[in-house]
């Protein structure tokens, strides 16, 4: 029987989940289909049960359910827990399991085009929303040496840094003008935030003024697939990664829980530019 894949959000209309998927479908001969499914958020609950009902094999789930979808599920792994979000939930036998791959899929895409490990890195991480939070989990976990959080609300950067307080990472927060007179003393910078962001393409979250030469950039950002923040970067010499890796590698992953099958991560990645 074909197996049916979802996505829950709200709007889901823009979403490039289906085709990436239907990729990995195509290149393994796998009878499935995933669809985008529109939730409002008063019939979340519904929607969660339907998917029980149904027996759904497995589902992402994107803005505005990832933090209120928690309350409806049977179990949300220690990952997502601390990431605070769910973005894909496992159907093992009818229990319904919430799982984060943002963070991990993030890292998955940043760790093969750097030139050390992440444990020699001082990170600085621009924003201190709910992707700041996956991302820095995961330079937690994976032992990141420093870990700055900057935020336009500098308060916000603050409470995010105490979640992380038990790590044996070193994870501070600071303003968006101290990060940037700071700036020569970090070997990552990632921008979380949506500034940049299509169609606000002109902006860019800080000044990289004294960007030190050896920093790699990387924005979450992939529309347009090179931010203003990139494009400054690469001007200046620095090595610089876009969002597409993290999209691609955090579907690939959904995919690896849902399924235990490895999915063609180059293909996906060709259906989401070909689309772009
Ligand atoms: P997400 O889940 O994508 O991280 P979010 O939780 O709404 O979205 O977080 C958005 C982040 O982008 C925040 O850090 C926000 O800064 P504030 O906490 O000060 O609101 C940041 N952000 C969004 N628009 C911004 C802008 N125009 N300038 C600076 N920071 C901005």
């Amino acid at each position: 029987m074909k197996q049916l894949f979802a996505l829950i959000g709200y709007p889901v209309g823009h979403s490039l989940s289906p085709l990436m998927h239907q990729a990995i479908y195509d290149d393994l001969g796998l009878d499935a289909t995933y669809h985008a499914f529109n939730v409002e958020p008063t019939a979340l609950k519904e929607a969660i049960a339907g998917l029980k009902a149904l027996n759904v094999a497995g589902c992402n789930v994107t803005i505005p359910h990832k933090v209120s979808v928690m309350d409806y599920l049977d179990e949300v792994d220690e990952e997502a827990q601390e990431i605070g979000a769910v973005n894909t939930i496992v159907n093992k036998n009818g229990r319904l399991i919430g799982r984060n791959t943002d963070g991990s899929g993030y890292l998955q895409s940043l760790t093969p085009v750097l030139p050390a490990g992440i444990e020699d890195h001082r990170v600085l991480v621009i924003g201190a929303g709910g992707a700041a939070r996956a991302v820095v989990s995961t330079l937690c976990r994976n032992r990141a040496m420093r870990i700055v959080i900057a935020n336009r609300t500098l308060a916000k950067a603050e409470v995010l840094a105490g979640l992380f307080s038990r790590y044996e990472s070193d994870v501070l927060a600071m303003s968006i003008e101290q990060a940037e007179k700071e700036l020569a003393a970090f070997d990552l910078v990632i921008n979380t935030t949506s500034v940049g962001m299509s169609p606000n393409v002109r902006q860019t979250p800080l000044s990289l003024d004294l960007l030190s030469a050896r920093a790699f950039v990387s924005d979450l950002i992939y529309n347009p697939d090179e931010t203003l923040l990139l494009k400054e970067a690469k001007a200046r010499g620095n090595r610089t990664l876009n969002g597409i890796g993290m999209f691609v590698n955090q579907g690939a992953l959904s995919f690896e829980y849902w399924t235990e099958q490895k999915p063609n991560r180059a293909a996906m990645e060709e259906a989401v530019r070909h689309f772009l």
